[in-house]
């Protein structure tokens, strides 16, 4: 079975890869998809997402030899429909990520008839973000618990 991990990784965070450290345990194939939509700015290009990604799953063969990085536009559906991915899998953080979840995984069954399994969290990472990683390193604070080390050099050019 083939799952499809889509986000904007702007940065890839500890908390993306615990999620992708599961689920390429329950998943045969992983397929991290980073959106490059025109519509969704982010802070890092496209480029800069998939070499920190790529950067940190090269220091795992486990993870390297399951997990696959790609970057799309357009629809998600399309994608996992074109790599024939069986679902999308996305983490829950709390409460207050169910809304755009919900809706986002209830859309994708509708356009493209691909199901969503949630994986929750783990709550040592429950309360980081990309936007606050960005944040505090912007601001001068120590991320070095929140990001791989990759992510780290490309951070300390924020601030
Ligand atoms: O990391 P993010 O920003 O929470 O990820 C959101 C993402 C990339 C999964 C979502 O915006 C997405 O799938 N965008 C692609 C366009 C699409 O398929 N939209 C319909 C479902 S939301």
């Amino acid at each position: 079975m083939k799952a499809v991990y889509p986000g904007s990784f702007d940065p890839i965070t500890n908390g993306h890869l615990d999620i992708i450290e599961r689920a390429s345990q329950i998943f045969d194939k992983l397929v991290v998809a980073v959106l490059d939509n025109v519509d969704k700015t982010t802070v890092f290009s496209v480029e800069d997402r998939l070499q920190m990604i790529q950067s940190t799953l090269n220091k795992d063969l486990n993870l390297k030899s399951k997990v696959e990085v790609v970057s799309f536009s357009g629809l998600a559906v399309e994608l996992a429909k074109s790599i024939e991915a069986d679902s999308f899998i996305r983490g829950m953080r709390d409460i207050g990520d169910f809304r755009f979840e919900w809706e986002a995984a209830l859309l994708n069954k509708k356009l493209g008839n691909v199901d969503t399994l949630f994986l929750m969290t783990d709550p040592i990472y429950a309360f980081i973000s990309s936007s606050r990683v960005r944040e505090i390193a912007r601001l001068g604070g120590d991320v070095s618990n929140w990001v791989p080390r990759s992510v780290q050099k490309f951070l300390s050019k924020l601030n």
